[in-house]
């Protein structure tokens, strides 16, 4: 297994590309199924989830190709479909479960397996069932899979989701695309992956209002058609990449970056005392001299602090001046990093949802697992800040979510290899 040595860094300067979104793209490579016609993602990112989605959709019976590097996604699903999605690829990667509002839009019936995905939390399925429930499909639980159908087709329906689901309101999107009638969802998710979903689905002929806010107004067609569309910034990766010269010093321009998809983010890096600036090509992202300064974190749906950037923050604030609290209220379990930073010297206490973070002058290189995709990446952060060495191990975890990882930051001027395994 490969890992990845970084060694403790001064300051970064230069540009960071940020790619496209991978959470966006694999809700927009499913779309493919709501349509014979083809459907092209330009700005893919090229990443091991984006091909557990490829060989996902491939075993559906549609076809994806790569074109130029992989950046551009063209996909087609003309033909013959197969309703069931296994579960030797859907363990891979929760995100597989966005295949079944589209399947049971287009068949009437899908046959889907509980997925997998990070270890960070029970993660169950209950508010997507609901949400397709709601449109008129029965759905049953049998052998670890979701058995479901819609007798006569999907219909429109109001429904008031019990949490903003991100996934489920992308399958509620892409089911009430196709149903008969209107649909609105309430208490929906306002994440800008699911404005991009819903700006794709236009292109492809939906008719839907409302996407970014709680309430989204969906108009059923009877067919979608093909379209090509672009995928918006990844905001966890731009997130992360801005937290490099925070951790480090100096200035780094994260090309493609915009402040309105991290808002809150920008916040806390503000009363931390990094300065942000919006350029023409991006986010200029600068630390000043002088320690970071301690602050208290919560993570919550959009628009609030992102839980997909709690473990980078935190290997920031391993360093600042005084106590932060950083409070996780997605995941119930997502604070498997702490162990590991408190491996490299810093002081954390963990407390159910809370994680009080003492900052401490420096860290230390050390020896280190990843336990899930932003974990690893957030001891990547840490080991910037170290003194010494710090080897990450485990790092197909990051490969699922970061292209390139470390000749984006090398190109900064960071001190960071892959080390292949032999
Ligand atoms: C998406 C993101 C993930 C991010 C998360 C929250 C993708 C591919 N992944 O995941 O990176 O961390 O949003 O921003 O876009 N829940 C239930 N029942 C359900 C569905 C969810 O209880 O039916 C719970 C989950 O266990 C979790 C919380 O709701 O505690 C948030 O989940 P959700 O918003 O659905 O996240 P995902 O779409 O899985």
């Amino acid at each position: 297994m490969d890992s990845i040595v970084v060694r403790g860094n001064g300051p970064l300067s230069g540009q960071i590309p940020i790619a496209g979104a991978k959470n966006a793209c694999l809700a927009l490579m499913p779309a493919t199924l709501l349509s014979d016609e083809p459907l092209t993602l330009t700005n893919a990112p090229r990443l091991s989830d984006i091909r557990t989605m490829t060989e996902l959709l491939a075993s559906l019976g549609a076809e994806v190709t790569a074109l130029q590097e992989g950046k551009v996604l063209a996909t087609s699903c003309h033909g013959e479909i197969n309703p069931v999605a296994d579960y030797e690829i859907v363990r891979k990667m929760r995100a597989s479960n966005l295949v079944l509002g589209p399947l049971l839009a287009r068949l009437g019936h899908a046959v889907v397996s509980l997925p997998g995905g990070c270890a960070i939390g029970a993660r169950p399925m209950d508010i997507h069932v609901d949400a397709l429930a709601a449109l008129g499909a029965e759905i049953e639980l049998k052998d670890g899979y979701l058995h479901a159908e819609a007798k006569g087709g999907l219909k429109g329906a109001t429904h008031e989701m019990r949490f903003a689901s991100v996934g489920a309101t992308e399958n509620f999107l892409m089911a009430a695309s196709l149903a008969k009638g209107t649909s609105v969802l309430k208490n929906a998710a306002r994440e800008p992956e699911i404005v991009d979903l819903a700006k794709c689905l236009r292109a492809m002929g939906a008719q839907i209002e409302g996407d970014g806010t709680s309430e989204i107004v969906i108009e059923g067609k009877d067919r979608l058609h093909g379209a090509t569309h672009p995928v918006v910034a990844d905001r966890i990766e731009l997130g992360t990449y801005m937290l490099a010269p925070a951790i480090c010093g100096g200035e780094v321009e994260c090309l493609g970056g915009r402040i309105d998809l991290l808002e809150s983010f920008c916040e806390k890096l503000d009363a931390a005392g990094i300065s942000v600036e919006q350029t023409h090509t991006g986010l200029k992202v600068a630390r000043k001299n002088g320690r970071i300064r301690a602050v208290d974190v919560t993570t919550e749906p959009f628009p609030g602090f992102p839980t997909d950037l709690q473990a980078q923050m935190m290997a920031l604030l391993c360093t600042a001046e005084g106590t932060s609290v950083l409070e996780e209220k997605i995941f119930e379990n997502r604070f498997m990093h702490a162990p590991e930073l408190v491996r490299m010297g810093a002081n954390i206490d963990v407390h159910g949802g809370h994680a009080t973070v003492h900052g401490v002058e420096k860290l230390k290189g050390a020896p280190v697992m990843a336990t899930d995709l932003r974990a690893s990446v957030s001891l990547i952060l840490a080991g910037l800040a170290a003194e010494g060495e710090t080897v990450v191990s485990r790092v197909y975890h990051l490969d699922r979510g970061y292209e390139r990882v470390e000749e984006k930051l090398a190109g900064v001027g960071a001190h960071i290899e892959r080390v292949k395994a032999s």
